[in-house]
């Protein structure tokens, strides 16, 4: 179900009119639907739950969406965490999710971090190398505790819509080589400063091919076995996020339920806690973006270019990743669709969001929404260009607020400073 929906003419999310909400905060802004994040993760919960994989953790990718308001929404229902630095396992404690739900991954954790983990007393550490094996056991030995880790393996699979978003090859930067799993799992069991739990795997981004996470949950599954008949103990598989979603000019990703009976036929008896990272699935389409029209200009070539006042610092996806994100009007015109280029006003090229795409008329001053940016939109944001970050809006039913205000100009600039010598 969609809840961001045409109401009298206008989009709406849930109950209120985007137009209301532009009007009061101003534009760029982006806007979440507490129904959709609250769905999405019931929906994912409920075909694992039925699948028969009994309780499974279900760790909320902190990255898609980051926002304290969004981490809290998802962690009444009984959400976790996955997160990848200290920042975000401080944004998932600010938001009362259980520190014995929150997993801390990631490729290059700091000592800082680690000492920071363990005294938050999170649930595991995902270990990505063997230095960094020997630097979480250093700073658990000083601690004097035993640190809960699983290893994060590289099950050396392809996924993921984009190269730059696939994580699974064994050439990427990610976890451990299926090599080195035994030996680095036995080397934790014995240490005196850590407890391995588990394994984890996440092998990409916008996955539509159930046969990549069936392949390398069957590759996990094997991993499990063969540490077990070493007579080493494995208590939590953490599957990973990635599964995909429809930004509407792509075919349905395979649903919750397709994904969660293939993964079950996979491990389901595999007598262990799974886990699962996802982010996209959630925050996705809980979230647009709203900008404003600045001008539409007519070229003689023919060309038409729709100025808006969000750039590529606001939603990087379609630079970065040449994302498609569907563009809608807020209160459509009548009149014959027109090929537009929608751009920012940023100082350069690549601050375009779509080339020649046919929308209702356009005129200056009329507001757009981009569909599908609730996750990866606001996070990945910047001040590129010395542009305010985007202000975050937060929708339950008819009431609505601002879960992070737009900075000043003077909030911008008090973070600098010149030095003596100037
Ligand atoms: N777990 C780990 C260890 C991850 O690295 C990621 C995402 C996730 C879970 C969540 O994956 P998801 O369920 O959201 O696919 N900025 C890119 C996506 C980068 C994903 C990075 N890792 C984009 O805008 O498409």
């Amino acid at each position: 179900m969609n809840h961001f929906e045409l109401t009298g003419g206008e989009l709406a999310c849930e109950g209120v009119s985007l137009r209301r909400i532009a009007e009061d905060v101003g534009t760029p802004v982006y806007v979440y639907s507490t129904a959709t994040l609250e769905r999405h993760y019931q929906v994912l919960r409920e075909a694992l739950v039925g699948a028969g994989l009994g309780d499974p953790l279900i760790a909320y990718a902190v990255k898609a969406n980051s926002n304290v308001a969004v981490l809290r929404t998802l962690g009444r229902l009984g959400a976790g965490a996955d997160t990848v630095s200290e920042g975000e396992i401080r944004r998932a404690l600010a938001a009362q999710i259980p520190a014995d739900r929150i997993l801390f991954s990631g490729v290059g954790k700091t000592a800082a971090e680690i000492a920071f983990a363990l005294d938050a007393g999170v649930l595991e550490i995902n270990i990505e190398s063997e230095p960094e094996l020997e630097l979480v056991e250093k700073v658990a030995r000083d601690k004097g505790v035993r640190a809960d880790v699983a290893l994060r393996v590289n099950p050396d699979v392809k996924a993921g819509a984009h190269d730059k978003i696939s994580t699974g090859k064994a050439d990427s930067k990610f976890g451990v080589a299926l090599q080195d799993v035994g030996r680095l799992y036995a080397r934790a069991a014995n240490s005196a400063g850590l407890n391995p739990v588990g394994l984890a795997c996440h092998i990409g981004s916008q996955i539509s091919d159930l046969a990549s996470m069936e392949e390398a949950a069957r590759k996990m599954r094997g991993l499990v076995e063969g540490l077990r008949a070493e007579g080493l103990s494995v208590e939590r598989l953490d599957l990973g996020g990635g599964l995909g979603v429809p930004y509407f000019n792509q075919p349905e990703p395979p649903s919750p339920a397709e994904y969660a009976a293939r993964i079950a036929a996979v491990v389901g008896d595999l007598g262990v806690q799974l886990a699962f990272e996802p982010g996209r699935m959630i925050a996705a389409n809980a979230g647009v973006l709203v900008a404003k029209v600045l001008y539409v200009i007519a070229r003689p070539d023919g060309r038409r270019f729709v100025v808006l006042d969000a750039a590529m610092n606001d939603l990087l996806r379609p630079a970065m990743y040449d994302a498609f994100h569907d563009i809608r009007p807020v209160r459509p015109r009548e009149g014959e669709a027109l090929a537009y280029d929608v751009v920012g006003p940023i100082c350069e090229t690549g601050d375009t969001f779509a080339r020649d795409r046919r929308l209702p008329p356009l005129e200056a001053g009329d507001l757009v929404a981009f569909m599908t940016a609730g996750a990866y939109g606001a996070t990945m944001s910047s001040e590129y260009n010395s542009r305010p970050l985007t202000p975050e809006v937060l929708v339950n039913g008819d009431r609505w607020a601002v879960v992070r205000a737009r900075p000043s100009y003077e909030d911008m600039l008090s973070r600098e400073s010149s030095p003596d010598w100037l």
